[in-house]
């Protein structure tokens, strides 16, 4: 870039962006995921550190290397991407775009598990795991000044993402309908409805890239209006 990074509009400020899938374990060798693929927070962890802000990505598993100038934190699993991103607090905007597992299984096998012809396949019992992005939205003095979620819905797509939001207590919400023939989540496109407390803006679908552009640029406008 010609132009010094101070002049950035995001220069110090610090974001947090989660990505990826979780893989909780059920033994050592076996795991339950989704499909995300990671692209698009990875495109906005990318798109923040073009405009000069200091970026922690924390990802799940996924095949992509981490965009240039943005500090990546890889870990497998719900609880680990809680610590990660508790570790990286204070943050001035946190992003959540990872599809973070509902749920664990509640005591993994420190064995693999084995078949027997005679013995019905194993039961797994399921435990919650922690709301990364509604632990981020708490009121309290570390609180981001913006957080955004992402919501991936199959149905009702906008009332549900509304919901979400003020569930959660996030600022925005970036709804995206992710049934399979939309081929949105693990692919290389998203059409989304950004939700904030004033109103709602429907994006027609393009590359996953510019929706962070997109995204970033309204950052920029929210929590750097100087630069604007
Ligand atoms: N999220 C999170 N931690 C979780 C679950 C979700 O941080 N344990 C975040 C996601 O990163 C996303 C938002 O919450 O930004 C919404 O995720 P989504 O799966 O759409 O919503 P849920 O509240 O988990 O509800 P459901 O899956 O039942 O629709
Ligand atoms: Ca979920």
């Amino acid at each position: 870039a010609l132009r010094p990074a101070t002049s950035l509009p995001l220069h110090g400020v610090r974001a947090l962006v989660t990505a990826g899938p979780t893989h909780e374990p059920i033994d050592p060798v076996r795991y339950l995921a989704n499909r995300s693929s990671g692209r698009q927070g990875y495109a906005i962890a990318g798109a923040l550190a073009a405009m000069g802000a200091q970026v922690t990505l924390v990802s799940g598993p996924t095949d992509l290397p981490p965009p240039p100038g943005v500090t990546l934190h890889r870990v497998e699993t719900a609880e680990e991407m809680l610590a990660a991103c508790e570790a990286a607090l204070p943050c001035d905007v946190a992003i959540c775009a990872a599809a973070v597992a509902d749920w664990r299984v509640a005591r993994p096998g420190t064995r693999k598990i084995k078949k027997s012809p005679d013995a019905p396949p194993p039961g797994l019992t399921l435990v919650p795991n922690p709301d990364i992005l509604a632990h981020l939205s708490r009121p309290g003095p570390a609180r981001p000044r913006l957080v955004i979620g992402f919501a991936a819905e199959t149905d009702d797509v906008r009332d549900n993402a509304a919901a979400k939001r003020l569930r959660k207590g996030c600022d925005w919400i970036v709804a995206n309908d992710v049934r399979a023939e939309t081929g949105i989540m693990g692919g290389h496109e998203n059409e989304v409805t950004l939700i904030t407390a004033t109103g709602m803006e429907h994006w027609p679908r393009t590359s996953k890239d510019a929706v962070a552009r997109g995204l970033v640029h309204k950052i920029v406008t929210e929590i750097a209006p100087s630069h604007h």
